[in-house]
């Protein structure tokens, strides 16, 4: 069966789906365990818990969220993403009862609001324009459960001389706008205008990719 990628003014990656497993690893130096770790941490998913991983890629942390969730436990961890390469690979390595993945828009997501316990996205926002930055959160915050807990691990202001460089050499070379959004530390304030509680900065790895730790309140209504 033919996958069509979902038409989005992201910038998906179908074009690197067959060597992202690659490029990643190095693109995280040799952190990538503790930072996957990290945000798995951050999320402490119940066993029967269902996450969702906005622009989950090759599904590398969706899979480990399956994990911790268990066999049979009632669990799942659905993996999103608008890139049809990037689902076909995640699908390949693992698909089963507690493990998902769907090819959908970020800024339309295809769920029941109030239907996950977490949403959990990494490096996926420095990929959007501003607008479907916001649309996304809006988004995660209908389909989390009120006291849902959101984990976002982007690119935001740097806070070493190499982060600094990094990022904004990234930004140019790769001619992303989207790039130069995060850098100049958009994400917190986005994040509280759709509804979740002010987000806490927990770490920051390589200098610019910030680890922001929010939930939806408890009582909470259709965000701000
Ligand atoms: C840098 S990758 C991150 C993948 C994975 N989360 C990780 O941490 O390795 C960004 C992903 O976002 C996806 N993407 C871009 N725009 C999107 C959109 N509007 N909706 C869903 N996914 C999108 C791309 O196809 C790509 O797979």
């Amino acid at each position: 069966m033919v996958l069509r990628s979902v038409p989005t003014r992201g910038r998906t990656l179908d074009h690197a789906a067959f060597i992202y497993d690659i490029c990643e690893p190095l693109l995280l130096l040799g952190k990538q365990k503790e930072y996957d770790n990290h945000i798995l941490a951050l999320l402490a998913p119940q066993k029967s818990g269902r996450i969702l991983d906005i622009g989950c890629g090759t599904g590398v942390l969706t899979r480990m969220i399956a994990d911790a969730l268990g066999e049979g436990e009632g669990g799942e961890a659905v993996g999103i993403d608008a890139a049809a390469k990037m689902i076909r690979m995640a699908r390949k390595k693992r698909e089963n009862q507690t493990c998902r993945f769907e090819i959908m828009a970020a800024e339309n997501l295809e769920f029941e609001d109030a239907s996950f316990d977490g949403v959990v996205s990494s490096l996926f926002f420095h990929h959007v324009p501003l607008d479907l930055k916001k649309t996304t959160l809006m988004e995660a915050f209908r389909v989390l459960k009120p006291g849902g807990r959101l984990v976002i691990a982007d690119m935001h202001l740097p806070t070493t001389s190499m982060g600094w460089l990094v990022s904004h050499v990234s930004r140019w070379f790769f001619m992303q706008p989207q790039i130069g959004e995060n850098i100049r530390g958009v994400l917190p304030e986005l994040i509280v205008q759709a509804g979740f509680d002010a987000p806490q900065t927990v770490a920051c790895y390589f200098g610019y990719v910030a680890l922001f730790n929010t939930a939806k309140p408890l009582s909470s209504g259709m965000g701000r």
